[in-house]
Parts: C-alpha cells; structure tokens; sequence
C-alpha cells in the first residue's frame, strides 16, 4: 500500500502562499447545483492563505492560446488556511468560468495573483447584529464571511438572507440550514424568483414588505450585500426607504467574466481614454515604470492603465472599476487622483499603492511596474 503524504499542518513551519510563489493546485470539484461548482485548490508547494473573508483572488487560464484572467471571491473560510475555494456558475458567454467547469481537472495547476479587495466583514464590526444579502453567486463572500463567523463562533447575530431564480438554484442551501438548526445566532431565508407549488418560502423579487417581514430589526444591522446590479440596486433603493443609514451598508459586484476589460491582457486597442470634458486643461505628465525600464506620456485625463495598456505592456488587471483590486500597483513618487471602488485595503494605500486602472496622474510619476 502506497503511504499518503500530507501537507505540512504547521502554518508557522510553511510560507504564507503569493501568486508568485507557486500555481494553485485543484484538490476537489464539487457539483454544488446544476450549473454551479465549487474548486478547492491548495498551493502547489506547501504554503498557507492569509485572507479575509470577502476578499478575491485573480486566475491565470491560457484558453485557445490566449491569456485570459478572472476575479473570483474565495467562498471558503481563512479560518481553513491550507485551502481556498472558488464557487462560480456556468454563464451563457462566460469564457473562463465555462472553461473551468469543462476542462479544469484534479490535478491541475492554475496561476494566479495575491489575495487581495477590501469587501468582508471589517474585524472592528460595529454593530453585533448583520445581515447578508446576496443574490445567485453572489453568495460567495457571504458564504466565506458565514464560514468564518461560524468556525470561531463569534457572538454575532447573523440573518442570511439569499435570492435565487428557483429551489434548484440554491446554492450552499444544507449548509445554511445546518447552521440555522446548530447556530442560535444564525437564521437563514431564501426567496425563489419562480418555484413551484411545492416551495413554501418567500418568492419573487425582494420587497420593502418582504425585508420588514424577515428581518424586522434591519434598522440595527451591518448589512452586506453581493450580487446581479439590479439586485443590489434594488436592495439599496428599499434601505434608503426605511431611512437606513447607508454608513452601515456595504456592497461588491463583480460582474467580470462579462466585462471586453477582462477578456484579453494584450489588446490595449479596446481601451478608450477617459475624457473629463473639454473645459478641463489636460497636462501631459511622464510615467516611469521603473522595473519595465520606459518612460511613458499619460495625460491628466486618462487612467494610467490605459495609457500603460497604449504602449503595449501587459499588466494585470480585470475589473478596470477600481473594485477588485488587482491592478494595484505601488507609486514610488508623484500624485494622484484615485476612485478606488473598495478595491484598495486602507493599509496598503498607506503602504503607497494605487489602482492604476482608476487613478489618472497629478504629477510625474515613478510606479514600481
Ligand atoms: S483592475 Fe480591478 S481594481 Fe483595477
């Protein structure tokens, strides 16, 4: 009988795992619904993930000879360091998240950039009572934000709340009812757009009568909510109704995989500049792309990743929103003006990061890039 190695427990004896430092290797694919996976990967070399619950990862694919990237929110727990988990669900044009579900296989390795996005629960929680609101896939940084509070058992009072086209759509559904039957502190709802006579729950798009129903109390509540814009516009124009204070609200959407932005790293030709309009004087300044080794021209109203992209350098991004973070790029000296959409942690923008793909330059400027 073959002897079974097994990765080294011990995080204090491993490496904290960088996308520099090895490729993910996919350990286990789980079917979680008819259309929707779950990846678990490991690092190919022992190594442990430093993450909060919310934040996301990039993954490398060369797909028909093209490099392709594509933000996912890890779903599982930091509380299960050796592991991370990608749960995503088959779209119609879905280039990368389709490839995965037909083509990725155990064993197989997927680069893939640091962890990164500032979406989750903030340790500081101010309020002792939360509310997830997600719809469809959405559901992934709740479910690693869900995970985590239970794991530790934190003493928050938790509402789940999860929207999804029928009973067959939902995702993680044993799981979230496990909780609710072993957690005093956790209660789950789940509303169907459709179902059949036999789903007793709520049904049909989330409502100002059906939230003050479920959740009576969400005036007092931290509330975090993730999916389909629509959905989330939805869920906003109902909490400024009641007069929510929307200081307490918190909200990421990724709708990438959709995005011409993500699809291809080396066709700088789709990107246009920002323009700002034509009363505003626009200043030429230099940026220095100090490990690249060139100087280049970018005006003051055009992001610094299309004016990067123009050249012809290839660098990492994927929302182009300033949302998932992985554009970030260390400044080294000058200014900028930065509309950083949560994808930037307070901590690194101190550390003298910025989003290139929402910064437009204030002054020369000399980038580690
Ligand atoms: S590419 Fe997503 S934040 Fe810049």
């Amino acid at each position: 009988m073959n002897s079974m190695v097994f990765p080294k427990i011990d995080i204090d004896d491993i490496p904290k795992w960088e996308g520099d430092l090895a490729p993910l290797e996919c350990i286990a694919i789980k079917d979680e619904t008819h259309n929707v996976k779950s990846f678990t990967f490991r690092s190919k070399v022992d190594a442990w993930f430093k993450f909060l619950p919310g934040q996301h990862t990039t993954l490398f694919l060369n797909i028909n000879d093209t490099s392709v990237m594509r933000t996912y929110t890890i779903a599982s727990s930091p509380t299960r360091p050796h592991t991370i988990t990608i749960t995503n669900k088959l779209l119609e044009n879905g280039t990368v998240t389709n490839w995965m579900h037909e083509h990725l296989k155990v064993g197989d390795c997927i680069d893939a950039l640091n962890i990164g996005g500032s979406f989750g629960i903030a340790f500081d929680q101010p309020r002792d009572k939360v509310l997830f609101m997600s719809g469809g896939s959405g559901i992934t940084p709740m479910l690693s934000m869900s995970r985590y509070l239970v794991d530790l058992s934190i003493d928050l009072d938790i509402v789940f709340l999860h929207n999804a086209q029928t009973p067959r759509d939902l995702i993680a559904k044993d799981e979230l009812e496990f909780y609710e039957q072993h957690q005093s502190n956790f209660n789950r709802h789940f509303i169907c757009d459709n179902a059949d006579n036999d789903w007793s729950a709520e049904r049909g798009l989330l409502s100002l009568t059906m939230l003050n129903d479920l959740v009576p109390d969400i005036i007092e509540r931290e509330v975090y909510c993730c999916g389909p814009k629509a959905y989330m516009d939805n869920a906003q124009s109902i909490l400024n109704e009641i007069g929510f204070d929307m200081a307490h609200y918190h909200q990421e959407s990724f709708d990438i995989e959709s995005s011409t932005a993500q699809q291809n790293m080396a066709e700088p030709s789709k990107f246009v500049a920002h323009d700002e309009g034509e009363s505003i004087e626009v200043v030429e300044y230099n940026i220095t792309l100090k490990e690249t080794g060139k100087t280049i021209k970018c005006g003051s109203n055009t992001n610094i990743l299309v004016a990067i992209q123009k050249e012809g350098i290839v660098t990492p991004f994927a929302c182009s929103m300033g949302m998932c973070g992985t554009c970030r790029t260390k400044m080294i000296e000058g200014k900028v003006d930065m509309d950083a959409q949560g994808g930037l942690l307070k901590s690194h923008e101190a550390e003298g990061y910025i989003l290139i793909c929402c910064s437009h330059p204030e002054s020369d400027l000399v980038l580690e890039l």
